[in-house]
């Protein structure tokens, strides 16, 4: 693979909600994607609460669909919230399927996260903990840049969407840093 072939990103937000400024955020990035790069938000509505004997009967399609779609992708960007200082529940029930064997597709997975929060503290204690996770998994996981969006409320509009310019700009840095990354890890 040569490092200026096209690259694809897939985002997926922790959040379920229809207001979820993590779900604004995540599809943002969409039609904020560096040259080159293709952004694709994969929700996480479907997938079922991670059950050992669920697994053994038959992964349920959506598992196999974000697994295969976590596989194809060249690298993932996570939109997460901070509940209770760590990552919500629906985020680290999807990372539990997808660290699943047989070809955990997260293996090597060059990966990285922003994060929006009403409070002060922006999702770093979520993050933190994201990156623990991944790490465990066997994810790459950019150490730097990191991107936190605190008392975040004030940064979208009416609809729900992202409209605070200098947030725009600074997601918009943060992936063209993201996509540079990723092709440094291709050989
Ligand atoms: C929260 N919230 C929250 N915020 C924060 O900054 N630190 C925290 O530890 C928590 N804990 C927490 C727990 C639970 C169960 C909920 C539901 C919420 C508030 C949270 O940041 C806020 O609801 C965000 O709006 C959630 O993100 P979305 O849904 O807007 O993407």
């Amino acid at each position: 693979m040569t490092t200026d072939a096209p690259l694809s990103i897939l985002v997926i937000p922790g959040a379920l909600r229809a207001g979820s400024m993590n779900r604004a955020l995540a599809h943002a990035a969409v039609g904020l994607a560096p040259p080159g790069t293709t952004l694709t938000v994969h929700e996480l509505h479907d997938v079922p609460l991670y059950d050992g004997d669920v697994e053994a009967a038959g992964v349920p399609a959506s598992v196999t669909a974000l697994r295969e779609a976590i596989a194809a992708a060249d690298g993932l960007f996570f939109c997460t919230p901070e509940y209770n200082s760590s990552v919500p529940g629906v985020l680290k029930n999807a990372i539990d399927w997808a660290s699943r064997p047989p070809a955990p597709p997260l293996t090597g997975k060059p990966t990285a996260f922003a994060g929006a929060s009403p409070g002060g503290f922006g999702t770093i204690r979520s993050q933190t903990h994201l990156r623990q996770v991944l790490q465990f998994t066997g994810a790459d996981v950019m150490a730097k840049p990191e991107l936190y969006f605190s008392r975040a409320s004030a940064l979208f509009g009416d609809d729900g969407e992202l409209r605070d310019q200098e947030a725009i700009g600074r997601l918009e840095a943060h992936l063209a840093a993201f996509a540079e990354w990723v092709r440094g890890r291709r050989t």
